[in-house]
């Protein structure tokens, strides 16, 4: 069966690092607007650069992030998807081009992202995801995966965080009320180290 698996889950929530394990133990494609976007932060749309956007801490217009979802899907047997939809605008276009197998909350207190985010460090060379505290790599500042160097996300100061969390309040709680009353969420208690947590949603999918 092809999986195609929606985790929804605030800044820091681990949508990231939870993907990557995904990907790797279902064999389907991590897309992540995200990623994407900070791959093409200087990429010239008609609303600007995506930078002055995600710099701000702010949501990237629809019409591109739409745009680069549509485009990862129809190459994917089978996903995850990380990052997207963020309001309830983006998750009506999504539900016009795939349907869902699975969308998981991963759920974890705002204080707990703020030092999640903050503490977080990511490789320049190959993008895995360290923490300077939960998740430290063998050699600071060193990726463990590549030897690369990890750097620190321009939206991961205090400041930029939690207007981030604002967003996500405001913009894509909404969306998470909306899969609940369709009955399709389910929710996973994210503050645990993520292998167990990576647990809890293998018990999800395999149920
Ligand atoms: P995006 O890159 O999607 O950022 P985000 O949603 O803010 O989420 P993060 O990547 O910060 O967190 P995560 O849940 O992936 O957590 P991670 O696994 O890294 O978006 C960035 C920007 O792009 C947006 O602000 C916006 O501007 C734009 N954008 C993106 N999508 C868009 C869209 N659809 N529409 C419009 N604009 C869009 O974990 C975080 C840290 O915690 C790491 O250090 C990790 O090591 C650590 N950690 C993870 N799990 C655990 C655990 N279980 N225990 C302890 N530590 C843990
Ligand atoms: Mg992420």
């Amino acid at each position: 069966m092809s999986h195609r698996i929606l985790l929804l889950g605030a800044p820091g929530a681990g949508k990231g690092t939870q993907s990557a394990k995904l990907a790797e133990e279902y064999g389907v494609e991590h897309v992540t607007t995200g990623d994407a976007l900070r791959a093409n932060k200087d990429m010239e749309t008609e609303y600007g650069t995506p930078r002055s956007f995600m710099e701000a801490g702010e949501l990237v217009p629809d019409p591109v992030v739409n745009e680069i979802v549509e485009a990862a899907l129809a190459d994917a047997d089978g996903f995850v998807l990380d990052g997207y939809p963020r309001n309830l605008e983006q998750a009506e276009y999504l539900s016009e081009i795939t349907d869902l197998d699975a969308v998981i909350y991963l759920d974890v207190d705002e204080e707990v992202l703020v030092d999640r985010l903050t503490g977080r460090r990511v490789c320049d060379e190959c993008g895995a995801n360290f923490h300077v505290d939960f998740q430290p790599p063998e050699e600071p500042g060193v990726c463990d995966e590549c030897g690369g160097e990890l750097i620190q996300r321009d939206d991961d100061t205090e400041e930029t965080a939690r207007e981030r969390l604002d967003v996500f309040y405001e913009n894509t709680e909404p969306v998470i009320e909306h899969f609940r009353d369709e009955g399709d969420l389910v929710e996973v208690d994210g503050e645990a180290t993520p292998d167990e947590v990576f647990e809890r949603i293998r018990g999800v999918l395999d149920e």
